[in-house]
């Protein structure tokens, strides 16, 4: 069966969804933005779990329980800070979800959300962000098989208007 990309306006941390992906920094240890309510709203056992992962390099994931989330696994990941697009940021965003995605579907989770990746604090243009998550998530799913459903989960009208642009009428990869 073919998993379904949608994207939609939502705080991340009110889905009820089995892994949700949270936009960190190479510390773990928290942050603003997305980090930053993640943090509030899963409560203080987050940080204390995180503080034994050794933190985690960019392009690259780590796990952990969702706490008070309503979703089980939250997937840290570090996405690149943008510094004019020739410094190996796509590859680095793309990895980024691809790395999300195996470790969600090696925990057998079915649904999955992700914020746009370095599209706030890290300066990463929207329009180019959206493109690499999209693409990267479409070329991964065919590896995964527990993942069934993936949500874009954007913060604004703005960013959700450009994921479904690009989503249009494929929007079933
Ligand atoms: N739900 C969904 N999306 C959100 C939420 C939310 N509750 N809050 C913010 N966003 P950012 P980055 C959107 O800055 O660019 C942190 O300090 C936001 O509007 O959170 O990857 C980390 O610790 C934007 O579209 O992450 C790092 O130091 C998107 O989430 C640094 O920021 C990502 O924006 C990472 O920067």
């Amino acid at each position: 069966m073919a998993a379904e990309l949608r994207a939609l306006r939502a705080d991340i941390t009110r889905l009820q969804v089995d892994a949700i992906v949270n936009a960190a920094n190479a510390t773990l240890l928290g942050g603003g933005g997305v980090d930053g309510a993640i943090h509030r709203a899963a409560g203080p056992a987050l940080l204390r779990e995180c503080r034994l992962l050794g933190g985690c390099q960019t392009g690259e994931a780590k796990l952990t329980q969702g706490h008070g989330l309503p979703a089980r696994y939250i997937l840290h990941t570090v996405g690149p800070v943008w510094r004019g697009g020739d410094q190996g940021e796509d590859a680095l965003l793309a990895s980024c979800y691809a790395r999300c995605l195996a470790l969600a579907d090696a925990q057998a989770c079915s649904s999955i959300a992700f914020p746009s990746i370095s599209t706030g604090i890290y300066g990463y243009p929207i329009e180019a962000a959206a493109r690499v998550a999209v693409a990267s998530v479409r070329s991964a799913l065919p590896t995964c098989q527990a993942v069934r459903e993936v949500i874009f989960c954007c913060f604004s009208d703005r960013d959700l208007a450009v994921y479904q642009s690009l989503l249009g009428e494929n929007a079933r990869g």
